[in-house]
């Protein structure tokens, strides 16, 4: 099955041809990191207008690439949920225009499954599979038992992890997006500052970084005012150690209770390498089970992972109930 999947939930406008769970025929992203930069964040109406001005050339692009026309894709895939409104209108008229003109199945796709089901590409997940979903807006504990049978056990209560990254960012004076950089100066510090772990002795699998977050800020305001120099390495490793923990503990006492037979990381910040280390050595020699992770450029917004679950989406509307 080719399926067209277009993304345009926040800042990236994204066009891919996907062939099943599998394959990637042909795609094109662009992002508008530089646009918003700036401004410190993501700027919603600027956003949409980037989107409008984009969608037809990604589109374009990506069937180019896959040497094919609409008329030779099978289904449509579209980001429905969740998203900036005025971001996710743009994807959505494009897809429901073309679905309309060239009588296509039209799939809405909640975005975060498509960052779940791109680990797809990577190696055949197997099933039942726990995933921590780490992205700029959501911070879950999701349980797989089959691409139609999800079912989320934990949440965050406040800010999610990459929004944490973002504002602490911020706060240290390194700009948007926040985690990239602060991953960076991480590597050059010592997590020396011990920083408080929310809701981490508590029986619920929730999170809270807002604690964490003004814990750093409260640190750096302290330093200033005593005149003294801010070491934002060594602040970025100990914020960056203490989230890291967090999702960690959570994820594997999870794990363990689920006996799942995989553990994923999917999202944004799945890109962060010492992340990834941190929970494969954990994973891997203590769960003792499979782990995995999208490749870099499938961590952050793509439409190829809304290819992948519009694919599996269209599979469970032809089941029947
Ligand atoms: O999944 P995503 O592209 O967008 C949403 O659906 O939200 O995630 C973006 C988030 C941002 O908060 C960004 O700071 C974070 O992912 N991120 C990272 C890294 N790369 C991106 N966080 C930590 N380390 C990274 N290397
Ligand atoms: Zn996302």
């Amino acid at each position: 099955m080719k399926i067209l999947a277009i993304e345009s939930s926040c800042d990236e406008t994204g066009a891919a041809i996907v062939v099943n769970d599998n394959e990637v025929l042909g795609e094109a992203l662009f992002s508008q990191i530089d646009i918003h930069e700036k401004f410190g964040g993501v700027v919603p109406e600027i956003a949409s207008r980037h989107h409008v001005l984009k969608i037809l050339a990604v589109i374009d692009e990506a069937l180019k690439k896959a040497n094919m026309e609409v008329k030779d894709v099978d289904i449509i895939a579209v980001t429905a949920y969740p998203g900036l409104l005025g971001s996710l209108i743009v994807g959505n008229i494009a897809a429901e225009t073309l679905s309309f003109v060239y009588n296509k199945p039209l799939i809405p796709v909640d975005h975060l499954l498509g960052h779940v089901f791109v680990n797809n590409l990577e190696e055949k997940l197997e099933y039942p599979f726990l995933t921590l979903i780490v992205s700029g807006g959501h911070t879950e504990l999701m349980l797989v038992r089959s691409p139609s049978d999800t079912e989320v056990i934990g949440t965050t209560l406040d800010d999610a992890a990459g929004e944490a990254f973002d504002k602490v960012a911020k706060v240290l004076g390194l700009g948007y997006p926040g985690g990239p950089k602060i991953e960076k100066k991480a590597l050059e510090g010592k997590p020396i500052y011990k920083f408080p772990k929310p809701l981490i002795k508590d029986n619920s699998y929730n999170f809270s970084f807002s604690g964490l977050k003004t814990a750093v800020l409260n640190l750096v305001n302290e330093k200033k005012m005593r005149d003294e120099t801010i070491d934002v390495e060594n602040i970025a490793a100990s914020f960056q150690k203490t989230l890291i923990e967090t999702l960690l503990e959570k994820t594997v006492k999870l794990a363990k209770e689920e006996k799942v037979k995989q553990v994923v990381l999917s999202g944004g910040v799945a890109a962060n390498k010492t992340l990834r280390e941190e929970f494969r050595k954990v994973i891997t020699e203590d769960v003792k089970v499979k782990f995995s992770y999208p490749s870099l450029k499938y961590c952050t917004d793509n439409a190829v992972m809304i290819g992948i679950a519009g694919y599996y989406k269209y599979l469970s509307t032809l089941e029947r109930k």
